[in-house]
């Protein structure tokens, strides 16, 4: 039986560019469904509307990707028969007052990744994601929202006979303000990261009511947004499961839970890899509040150890974020430690050169020129016998500072000396600082 059987009145409802879309009515009650049938006309496709339906089969059963009730591929004009949404996402946002809470948009966006995670786990890209295409199903009773992803006819699927309407869907290059600009330029380049391009759009989209590439909200929610909608590929998130963990991590920050100590900070870091400032400044607020402990082996697990495992990325922001009198303050604290460590066990221990690497990450990137020096100072003043502190400090002799004068401040710091020959013949300070000893031959 035709669809048109079964109902005794329709009425278009959308007008895509493949298809039309109708609900159906039976004695003047909506029937709660809709259909969906192929458009023919110019530069329509009948191939990529059956690919659509193949697609909502394969996908079939997903709570958050529209299901088909019913569907014929070999009429004239193919259709699928759908449940009606009473909303789509754009008419949702359009039509509410104020634009969704982060609550919300937080709700919805994890509706969509689940959908999303589905269809890639099933080499299905979607392609397409834009607030038409989203559907809104709200309980009434609840008041909760399901939401689910329709519209797949640009959906793309990497198995199967799919490549050769690679050139069709060029002529529908998804839409505009939400569709990565990679597959603006070609659509067959598009990846898994396209569609969290789009995610990132919707979520902007979502908070502003705007347009996307012009409008972002601002708050902790826009890193990521911002990582979604990176232009360089290799920067947004490497899958549904990395975004996924993005936005855990965002939903606990959110929290009022407190990051307990630095090892929580860290390991939260390590693992969801978002940089923000409210996140550095915990850092930074752990970081000058570590109490000073005696013992050399305390402090070491309390203060170097967590700190050691700090990424690099993470030291070069925090130095640039953080004000110039924190990070000194900082440097002073950690300094007096490394010094009180190395003193007291006279380890050329295995770790000193991590603990060196750290503060040296901090050397490269602060500007003060104090913050510079007292760290320049306190690797010379540690027995730091090992190499790749040579290099650094060979590096620094060269270039940041004029080499008299570092000179005459290093012998000022190296016991008063009175030539670099006399303190270099000296076979203790030959054992102590042969790092500064290397550096200074080459001078
Ligand atoms: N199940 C549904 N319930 C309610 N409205 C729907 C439903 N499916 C589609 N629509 C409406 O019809 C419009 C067009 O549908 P759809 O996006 O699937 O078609 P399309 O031809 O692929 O459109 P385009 O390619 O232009 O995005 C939607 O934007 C939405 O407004
Ligand atoms: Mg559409």
């Amino acid at each position: 039986m035709s669809w048109r059987e079964s109902c005794s009145k329709y009425t278009a409802i959308g007008k895509g560019s493949y298809g039309m879309v109708y609900e159906l009515f039976n004695n003047g009650v909506s029937t709660g469904q809709v259909v969906k049938e192929f458009n023919d006309g110019e530069f329509r496709d009948k191939r990529r509307f059956l690919r659509e339906i193949d697609i909502l089969l394969k996908l079939h059963f997903h709570p958050n990707i529209i299901n088909i009730i019913e569907y014929s591929k070999s009429d004239d004009s193919p259709w699928f028969r759908m449940p009606k949404a009473p909303y789509t996402l754009h008419h949702y946002v359009k039509n509410s007052v104020e634009s969704l809470t982060e609550e919300e948009a937080i709700y919805l966006i994890e509706q969509i990744l689940e959908a999303l995670e589905h269809a890639h786990q099933h080499d299905i890209l979607h392609r397409d994601l834009a607030p038409s295409n989203i559907l809104l199903f709200p309980d009434v009773i609840s008041g909760q929202v399901t939401l689910k992803v329709a519209d797949f006819s640009l959906g793309r699927d990497f198995t199967s006979e799919s490549a050769p309407l690679t050139k069709t869907i060029d002529m529908g290059l998804g839409q505009d303000g939400f569709v990565a600009p990679e597959q603006h330029e070609q659509t067959s380049q598009t990846t898994v990261q396209s569609d969290i391009y789009s995610v990132g759009a919707l979520l902007a989209f979502m908070l502003t009511k705007k347009d996307p590439r012009l409008y972002k909200p601002t708050g902790r929610i826009r890193s990521i947004i911002d990582k979604c909608m990176d232009t360089e590929l290799t920067r947004r998130p490497k899958d549904i499961k990395a975004l996924k963990e993005m936005v855990i991590y965002y939903k606990k920050i959110t929290s009022n839970k407190v990051r307990r100590n630095i090892e929580d900070i860290i390991s939260e870091y390590n693992r969801y890899k978002l940089l923000n400032f409210d996140y550095m400044n915990d850092l930074s607020k752990h970081l000058l509040n570590y109490e000073e402990h005696s013992q050399g082996g305390w402090t070491y697990n309390l203060y170097f150890k967590p700190l050691i495992n700090i990424r690099y990325d993470l030291i070069t922001y925090w130095c640039q974020k953080a004000d110039m009198y924190s990070v000194h303050k900082f440097v002073q604290n950690y300094c007096k430690q490394l010094l009180r460590i190395n003193k007291q066990t006279g380890w050329g221990f295995k770790a000193m050169e991590k603990l060196g690497g750290f503060i040296m990450g901090v050397f490269n990137n602060v500007s003060y020129i104090d913050t510079k020096l007292l760290i320049f100072r306190t690797i010379i003043e540690c027995r730091c016998g090992f190499p790749e502190l040579s290099g650094h400090l060979k590096e620094l002799m060269s270039k940041e500072y004029d080499v008299d004068n570092l000179t005459h401040y290093s012998m000022l710091i190296l016991e008063k000396k009175e030539t670099l020959l006399e303190y270099r013949d000296d076979y203790e300070n030959s054992i102590r600082h042969y790092s500064f000893i290397e550096a200074l031959e080459i001078l």
